[in-house]
């Protein structure tokens, strides 16, 4: 007779992991809280916390965005989340802040709150307190020390909200005109010493498990394979509110103190796998400041402030924006796993590290740790492109990077990642080929135009047909050979 396996999950569940959280001046500890639990249902639904609204449950729209803090060097570092796709566990040991907490007891409302009412940007109950919430984070971690905000910073700040009654003008002039009240500043220091006593407190076992050094997540990820690895959830979030997967144990790895970390070398930077995406981009633009504004057109500024590089790269979606630009710069993946109880690595040219549509070559027992891009080597040339629907929040369709290298009127090095065109982010070896060793006029252009619309096959979908995709591809390479050869006077990204 065979034998009936049971799931070791159905058979005995796992602990459940403690949750403590700071708000409104007393430290939260709410119990039982299931992995898969999401921040927004955690406050609706568990804690009637109502003030946090769900409008997609998708992490595009904003109304559901809270403020969270973590006590580094002593102050507390605000960012703005999308609670709706935020694991509740993911906030264990950091303040929280949502659209109740700003006014005062006697009802004085918060400068925010204030500058909103002022210039009419209040239109709707839902977006509302999104908005107000994307504004105090922009508050902290400006007005409050000192700074202004100028249209880029307010455009920046509110780029993951949308608004369907089209209010955008007045909320836009609510961000610009916001100035600091000193008696409704937050006092930081009780709350940070009571994040402080909890820092230290690392999660190995549990239903979710959350290492602070390297080699304890490399062994977590060893114990328990079937574990869903996370960092900032902005995929992950996806998986249980639209796909509605269950999540029975996670590792989050986004406390790993060596993978929070960007490393400046002489010839590299190695970008670890907790770096946000926002900070990612800030550190690629330090050395190629073309990647800002590209940066800036990745999803919305509460995504870019959860979701990581090493995220973004090791979901291998075909339409990843990084994945193109970082294949186009040489990137390695640095991947890392516990075997016969040491650490182990190897290094992965990322231009090979995939396999088939999202598919790579990452082992399940390994962790993808840090992104390791080269300097820029004396006279390279790049551009780094993304064609979406929309300016801000929205993926790509297509999206192309060229780097190259023309002394005296030739080519001597290309390397060219695309994305929305294969069914992986892709090297354009073939274009590549038509370029080196040829002067960099527009006949060579003519013949890479036609290499590159030859060289993939991409699909028509809701985003954009194939057809336009090719188009996209070719006029893309011209935009890269007027702006590289001092042709174009006019970059649209400056202008937006
Ligand atoms: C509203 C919205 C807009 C978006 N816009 C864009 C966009 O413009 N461009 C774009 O490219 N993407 C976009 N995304 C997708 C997403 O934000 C990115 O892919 C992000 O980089 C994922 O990183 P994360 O840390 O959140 O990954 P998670 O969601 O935590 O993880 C995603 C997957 O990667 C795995 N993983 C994560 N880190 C590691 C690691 N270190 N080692 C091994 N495996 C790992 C996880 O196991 C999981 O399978 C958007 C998402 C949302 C919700
Ligand atoms: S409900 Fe729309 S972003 Fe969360
Ligand atoms: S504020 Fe809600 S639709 Fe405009």
């Amino acid at each position: 007779m065979s034998k009936t396996l049971v799931s070791p999950l159905k058979s005995a569940p796992l602990p459940s992991s403690p949750l403590r959280f700071w708000h409104r001046g007393q430290m939260m500890n709410p119990g039982n809280v299931p992995p898969d639990r999401t921040l927004l249902d955690l406050l609706r639904e568990d804690l009637r916390l109502t003030a946090t609204k769900e409008g997609c449950a998708a992490g595009d729209c904003g109304a559901c965005t809270v403020v969270v803090a973590e006590a580094v060097n002593g102050r507390l570092q605000y960012r703005a989340v999308n609670s709706c796709i935020k694991p509740a566990h993911a906030i264990d040991g950091q303040a929280l802040w949502t659209a109740a907490d700003l006014a005062q007891s006697d009802g004085t409302l918060h400068p925010v709150q204030q500058a909103m009412v002022a210039c009419h940007g209040s239109q709707c109950g839902f977006c509302t307190p999104g908005f107000v919430m994307s504004l105090f984070a922009l508050y902290q971690r400006t007005v409050a020390q000192g700074q202004t905000v100028d249209s880029h910073r307010a455009h920046e700040a509110l780029s993951g909200n949308l608004c369907r009654c089209t209010g955008y003008r007045p909320i836009m002039q609510a961000a610009c005109s916001l100035e600091a009240d000193a008696a409704q500043a937050v006092d930081e220091k009780p709350i940070v010493a009571a994040l402080q006593k909890l820092a230290a407190t690392e999660k190995t076992g549990g239903n979710y498990l959350r290492p602070n050094t390297l080699s304890a997540l490399l062994q977590a990820r060893a114990q328990h394979p079937q574990a869903q690895l996370i960092a900032g959830a902005t995929d992950a979030g996806l998986w249980i509110t639209q796909g509605l997967r269950r999540l029975p144990q996670i590792i989050d790895l986004t406390r790993v103190a060596e993978l929070r970390r960007v490393e400046r070398y002489p010839h590299h930077i190695a970008i670890g796998a907790a770096v946000n995406l926002q900070d990612a981009f800030e550190a690629l633009a330090a050395d190629r400041p073309v990647i800002a504004p590209f940066g800036e057109r990745f999803a919305g500024w509460p995504v870019r402030q959860s979701g990581t590089l090493g995220g973004n790269v090791a979901n291998g979606s075909p339409i990843g924006d990084s994945m193109p630009l970082l294949i186009a710069l040489g990137a390695q993946v640095v991947l890392m796993a516990w075997r016969k109880g040491r650490a182990v690595h190897r290094h992965v040219p990322l231009d090979r590290f995939y396999t088939g549509y999202r598919q790579s070559l990452l082992a399940p027992d390994e962790v993808l740790a840090w992104v390791v891009v080269p300097r820029p080597a004396p006279g390279e040339w790049l551009g780094a492109y993304k064609v979406s629907k929309r300016q801000e929040d929205d993926i790509s369709a297509v999206c192309l990077a060229v780097e190259l290298h023309v002394e005296g009127g030739r080519i001597t090095a290309a390397r060219i990642g695309a994305g929305g065109v294969a069914a992986t982010p892709a090297r354009a070896v073939k274009t590549e080929a038509a370029l080196i060793g040829q002067p960099w006029n527009e006949a060579t252009l003519a013949v890479a135009q036609q290499a590159i619309q030859q060289e993939f096959a991409p699909l028509s979908d809701l985003r954009a047909s194939a057809d336009y995709r090719r188009r996209i591809l070719g006029q893309l390479l011209r935009r890269a050979w007027l702006e590289s050869t001092g042709q174009a006077t006019v970059r649209l990204e400056d202008l937006a």
